[in-house]
């Protein structure tokens, strides 16, 4: 690189350790001793410190990296963070005996949501969700999914996404918006789930598509949820609106949902516990990601473990994310997931860091500008008081995180 490129650049680290993430195959792509500079928000040059081109000191602001390890922003690919109330009395109920289904049978869980999310104002619901992404920035994120799929009605559902969209502009957090209308069935449509995928396919999701309020579906398809062939309702509508396909599936029990959404070309599965070797076949076919969510297996005490080895040995990208949701993951730490990702699911640390950076990423359709360290792409950037990459796995409870930055701006 030559003198009259670097004179565009408008930041540069320096003694900073990177884990690059661009070679997820059990590495960290570790460049110690590195640097990188950044320009207009995106990475343009990175390597290693003694390689570094001249550059005129007075034009670039250099930053002292102090031997921290950097990583690209953290990503949280899957989260339900817009909700109104919580559901702690469900929590007690668990522990008087009764079980999540049992509790959604009953009439609780998702459409107990449902009913405070109808009755709250976007204000309110800006209010409640903005502490929680406040709690995952904090922690280095720097990119969140948000799903809808608490209001089940037009209106709400269209409330709840635009709450997401407002979360963006309070904080410096680029915010994915998904359309998960066929979350749960709601009360006034009881044993008509039909006449609902019909209200989701015909009413609510080409609205939300003209309104470009989400760019993702999502469907629960599980006995508690939606069945295989309303799932493929739902799946071929998005199709006809153009819009990425996500699945929560094989949660609970193996309905195929998987595989169908593999046959969509869907860019993720998520849960996935109960996923068969056909399905973890599929998944490979499709170049789908398993999102993975250590959360919700933890806090429905799940003993069913996802098919880690199965999904290693096929090449399933494996994402990491919270959940976040007031029923099976009220959980808001991404670091907290690194940590469970490796004690209940076994990851390496280094899967666990890939599957909240660059396959978090692929998981949201947006390998090509987040999740790695490497020219062109966004400059959102974590630098962690930390000696090894897989201290940000092993310790939890004392946040390593010393400065953050969205596109190239110190943001923490
Ligand atoms: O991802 N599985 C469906 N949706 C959420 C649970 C939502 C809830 O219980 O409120 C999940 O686990
Ligand atoms: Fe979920």
């Amino acid at each position: 690189m030559n003198t009259t490129q670097t004179e565009q650049w408008q930041t540069l680290w320096i003694n900073i350790h990177l884990a690059t993430m661009t070679d997820a195959s059990n590495s960290y792509g570790e460049i110690e001793h590195g640097a990188l500079a950044v320009s207009n928000g995106k990475i343009v040059w990175l390597g290693k410190e003694q390689d570094l081109p001249q550059f005129d000191k007075h034009q670039v602001e250099v930053i002292n990296g102090k031997g921290l390890w950097m990583t690209p922003g953290l990503i949280d690919c899957h989260t339900h963070l817009v909700y109104g109330g919580n559901r702690a009395n469900e929590f007690e109920m668990r522990l008087q005996g009764k079980s999540y289904q049992e509790i959604a049978n009953a009439g609780g869980g998702i459409v107990s949501t449902v009913k405070a999310t109808r009755a709250a104002s976007e204000q309110e619901l800006l209010a409640s969700a903005l502490p929680r992404l406040t709690a995952l920035h904090q922690q280095g994120v720097t990119t969140v999914e948000i799903k809808s799929g608490y209001g089940l009605d037009t209106t709400t559902e269209i409330k709840m996404l635009k709450v997401a969209g407002l979360l963006a502009k309070k904080l410096p957090v680029t915010i994915k918006r998904t359309f998960l209308g066929a979350h749960a069935l709601p009360i006034e449509y009881k044993n008509q789930p039909d006449a609902y995928i019909d209200l989701v396919c015909e009413e609510m999701m080409p609205t939300i598509a003209k309104q470009q309020l989400a760019d993702t579906v999502d469907v629960f398809c599980e006995g508690i949820g939606f069945d295989i062939k309303q799932t493929e309702r739902v799946f071929s509508a998005a199709k006809k609106h153009g819009l990425s396909i996500k699945v929560h599936a094989e949660q609970l029990s193996d309905l195929g949902g998987t595989e169908l959404a593999a046959k969509y070309k869907a860019l993720s599965s998520d849960h996935v516990e109960f996923l068969s070797n056909d399905g973890v076949k599929a998944m490979a076919d499709a170049n789908m990601t398993a999102v993975l969510l250590p959360g919700a297996f933890y806090f429905l005490r799940e003993t069913q473990l996802p098919p880690i080895d199965a999904l290693r040995e096929q090449g399933v990208a494996i994402a990491i994310a919270t959940d976040a949701n007031p029923g099976s993951s009220p959980i808001c730490s991404l670091q907290l997931m690194l940590n469970m990702a490796c004690t209940l699911f076994r990851l390496t640390p280094s899967e666990a860091i890939a599957g909240v950076t660059c396959h978090g990423a692929k998981a949201l359709g947006l390998s090509e500008t987040k999740g790695q360290l490497k020219v062109g792409f966004d400059a959102d950037l974590a630098c962690w008081n930390i000696e090894q990459p897989a201290e940000l796995c092993y310790q939890f409870g004392v946040n390593p995180l010393s400065t953050l930055f969205k596109a190239g701006i110190k943001v923490i």
